[in-house]
């Protein structure tokens, strides 16, 4: 592992030298930058591994367990997770969920009404809300004791723009400045956002990418003055948790070869992927059908799922008369088009006497998943909690997926 670090660092050096920009770049980014760059040199101090728990864990409900907010999911081997968690996207974003500062009461409501049904799982971003995801998180959290904060888990996630080529310092210093927003010391998880960057940095020097990438690299180099990387973005994860700046670490939108990757690539700094975040509903079933949910869970990775209410769409309040609010992009179908489901998702929660949203989080559950739901008041949070305690029925479930959909990815953003 050293010898490979170390070769990874000549290799970066040697570029540095040929590279008419870079060496200059980095010597006047240093001196002439307002920030700093605190982790430049991070990889030359820590780069022994510390030993990582590797033996064999649960990563998924799977049946018969009846889910309950105390049943554990352990990410990674290392962190213990209830089954369902709460989204805190809207928290802040003003241009998709519509976030005004009035809003802010409601949102700790929330938070505070999932803490007292047992969800102590909160997933964000750095670019939830240009940070205030971070930020309301960070204010909602210390109002409470010491011994309940260090009960609460917090996941954010690196934007892993293919611009941001300088690992491990772009990555190191985007997890610092979330953590100086969270008003943490430690992360319990950090995932790379998306796989936006060059696929090949998942565990490659950028500088050895000869493919269309690396001339864009080049150009945006020139372009936008930036240096290049000195090691991989499975390095820059290992070396966050090397650091102690997260206890895990996970990826999100990436396909199953994706995961592969990276898990292989971890594994050689004896670090385990914890999660692969990737849109699954009963309105996006295809991380199911395409196998990428069955071949995670074979390397022990958890699968978080996103939008598990489709934007809203799956909680019973929208119709085609009320549609949702434009701009909600994941699992975009006409009301009318998924009206049977919804029909035989009302039946089956009048019957069990739960709420819609729950009947769409528990089928989540039950397929093997963690969703992140969001809401936005304690009322929805407090009928999302009702996701635990029950399992829906074998029939349920072939009732409901007689009415599910597909889904389809993008080459942009999802890969799963
Ligand atoms: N990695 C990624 O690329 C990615 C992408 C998307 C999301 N995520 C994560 O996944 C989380 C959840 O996804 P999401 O926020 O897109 O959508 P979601 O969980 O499918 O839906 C959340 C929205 O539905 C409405 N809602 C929730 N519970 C309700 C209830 N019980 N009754 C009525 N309405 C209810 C609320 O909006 P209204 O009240 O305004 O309708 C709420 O904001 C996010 O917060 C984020 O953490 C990750």
């Amino acid at each position: 592992m050293m010898t490979s670090a170390c070769y990874t660092d000549s290799i970066a050096i040697v570029y540095n030298l040929l590279s008419p920009f870079s060496n200059r770049m980095i010597l006047s980014a240093l001196k002439t930058s307002s920030r700093p760059f605190p982790y430049i040199t991070i990889r030359l101090i820590s780069l022994q591994s510390t030993a990582h728990n590797m033996s064999s864990y649960t990563t998924a409900v799977s049946a018969p367990t009846i889910p309950t907010a105390d049943t554990k999911i352990s990410l990674g081997g290392k962190i213990d997770v209830p089954p369902l968690a709460l989204g805190c996207w809207s928290w802040g974003d003003q241009s998709i969920w519509g976030w005004t500062p009035d809003a802010d009461a409601d949102a700790k409501s929330a938070f505070d009404t999932s803490i007292d049904h047992g969800i102590t799982f909160f997933d964000t971003a750095e670019v939830y809300g240009k940070g205030e995801s971070e930020r309301a998180i960070a204010r909602y959290r210390n109002a409470r004791s010491d011994d309940e904060k260090g009960k609460l888990i917090i996941a954010s996630k690196f934007a892993s723009w293919p611009t941001k080529l300088w690992y491990p310092s772009s990555l190191l210093n985007a997890l610092n400045d979330s953590l100086k927003r969270l008003e943490m010391r430690q992360l319990d998880l950090y995932q790379i956002h998306g796989p936006v960057h060059f696929t090949r940095s998942i565990e490659t020097i950028g500088t050895l990418d000869l493919s269309a990438g690396y001339c864009l690299f080049v150009v945006c180099q020139t372009v936008l003055h930036l240096t290049p990387p000195d090691c991989s973005l499975a390095d820059a994860l290992a070396d966050a948790v090397d650091a102690g700046l997260t206890r895990t670490v996970g990826v999100s939108n990436y396909s199953l070869a994706e995961v592969k990757r990276m898990h292989a690539a971890l594994q050689k700094r004896g670090i385990q992927l914890a999660s692969n975040q990737i849109e699954y509903s009963l309105l996006r079933r295809l991380p199911e059908t395409s196998g990428v949910i069955k071949g995670c869970h074979e390397l022990g990775v958890s699968v978080l799922a996103y939008s598990p209410l489709a934007m809203g769409r799956l909680t019973g309040k929208y119709s085609a008369a009320n549609p949702p609010p434009k701009g909600r992009h994941f699992s975009n179908y006409d009301m009318t088009q998924i009206e049977p489901l919804l029909q035989a998702m009302r039946g089956i929660a009048e019957s069990r006497g739960k709420s819609v949203s729950a009947v769409a989080l528990n089928w989540v559950i039950c397929k093997g998943a963690i969703p992140l739901a969001g809401a936005k008041n304690a009322k929805q949070a407090e009928q999302n909690s009702q996701a635990v305690g029950w399992r829906l029925t074998e029939e349920e479930i072939v009732e409901l997926e007689k009415h599910s959909m597909e889904g389809s990815n993008s080459w942009y953003w999802q890969h799963a």
